[in-house]
């Protein structure tokens, strides 16, 4: 399949891409305009580790959709968009969990010693351990942001090319695990109206499962790899 859309190497570098990172600044942008004029809820810490969940997870999902997209579209041009997809929703993935831990842990803290203190850093990272013990919740969001580190820290070209493209693509098929932890880790923490993590769960759904039948399809087409369109998780 083929698309009807050619767009020149230096429209996607210097126009696209550019657009595509701006627009994904969009949520933080409105969180911190929210934040300063007052628009948030008399929770505003609670609203913005919401707010940079869902986000997370809606980036997950959009990284995830870029394959069947192509497959769908044959806009292959889309794969460039990928990594830095990817990136932001680790980005907003260690948003929300620095949220959590300012807000959930950081603020129950005791500081009888002072608050800057190395007690303060021992203390902290002790409660946020026996929290991600002790709540299963926080246990599965935690393997969550885990799980997508490894991804992060070898999404340069530079390593893509020292793990090279079959190991590449076998650890970034992690991305698989975070999104569905995800999935697991919003249904989990919400209480009474399931419908949105039911819509996630779907839509993970729909996703992960459509892979080996985009797989079949890959095996049956000829594959072009570039430093900056390969690995296709
Ligand atoms: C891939 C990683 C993660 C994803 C996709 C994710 C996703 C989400 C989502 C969708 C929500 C609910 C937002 C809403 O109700 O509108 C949420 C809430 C929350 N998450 Fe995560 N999360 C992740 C990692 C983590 C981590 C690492 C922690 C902490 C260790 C964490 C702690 C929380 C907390 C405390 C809440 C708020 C729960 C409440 O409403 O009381 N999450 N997360």
């Amino acid at each position: 399949m083929s698309s009807g859309i050619h767009l020149s190497d230096r429209t996607v570098r210097f126009v696209l891409k550019p657009l595509v990172f701006v627009a994904s600044l969009g949520p933080l942008s409105w969180l911190v305009w929210a934040a300063l004029t007052a628009n948030l809820s008399p929770n505003p810490l609670s609203d913005i580790t919401n707010e940079t969940g869902v986000w997370t997870l809606r980036f997950l999902c959009i990284t995830l959709a870029i394959t069947p997209l192509r497959k769908l579209t044959g806009w292959n041009v889309a794969i460039r968009f990928r990594r830095m997809l990817g990136l932001f929703a680790f980005f907003y993935g260690t948003l929300h969990f620095l949220t959590y831990v300012i807000a959930d842990r950081f603020a129950a803290l005791d500081f009888t010693g002072g608050m800057f203190t190395l007690a303060t850093v021992r203390n902290l990272a002790a409660s946020v351990a026996e929290d991600v013990y002790k709540r299963p919740f926080i246990t599965v969001g935690f393997s969550a942001w885990l799980s997508m580190l490894p991804l992060a820290l070898t999404s340069t070209a530079g390593m893509i090319r020292r793990l090279g493209g079959r190991r590449w693509n076998r650890l970034h098929r992690l991305i698989y695990l975070t999104a569905t932890l995800g999935v697991v880790h919003y249904w989990w923490l919400v209480k009474a109206d399931v419908s949105r993590p039911i819509t996630y769960a779907i839509v993970v759904a729909i996703l992960l499962g459509s892979r080996p039948y985009w797989a079949r399809w890959r095996a049956s087409a000829p594959v072009v790899k570039t430093a900056r369109t390969a690995p296709a998780p």
